[in-house]
């Protein structure tokens, strides 16, 4: 009989996840920033992209970045009430749940994608969010399914 803790995958203490950061640039890239000239401690793994709103990452921005490599991606905007433009991140939350799905549909684990709000006075939210998204993804494992090798 198989001894199932020989047969399970090992995991990798090594693993140091790709994470892609959507920051809204009004709110949570100046949040980031907050964290960096505050010297707060958190991941390196998340690379940030700004974006001017959390409504203008489309779906397929983060299913691009799965296919390239990505573990985990997060989107990141102004609170509820806070956008820039009004109602962004009213329509990017909607998004969430499509997302999930979609992600969900291509066999991916749903917790790979996470949203937050973080404002530009809140340095240590974002250091928070980073550090709980890459403990999270060190948990699933890398992911291999929708990465395209070349
Ligand atoms: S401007 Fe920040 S989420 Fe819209």
């Amino acid at each position: 009989m198989l001894n199932p803790a020989k047969t399970m995958t090992p995991v990798q203490d090594d693993f140091e996840p790709k994470i892609v950061a959507f920051l809204c640039k009004w709110c949570s890239s100046a949040g980031s920033d907050l964290a960096g000239v505050s010297r707060l401690q958190y991941p390196p793994n998340a690379v940030p992209i700004q974006v001017m709103c959390s409504g203008s990452v489309s779906p397929l921005y983060i299913m691009s970045a799965f296919k390239k490599g990505a573990d985990g991606v997060l989107v990141s905007g102004c609170h509820p009430g806070d956008c820039h433009y009004m109602k962004g991140n009213y329509f990017a939350r909607r998004r969430l749940f499509l997302v999930q799905k979609l992600l969900n549909f291509v066999g991916l684990e749903k917790d790979r994608f996470r949203m937050s709000w973080v404002s530009a006075a809140e340095g240590a939210k974002f250091a928070e969010v980073v550090g709980d998204f890459v403990r999270d993804i060190k948990a699933l494992g890398p992911q291999r399914r929708l990465k395209v090798r070349r």
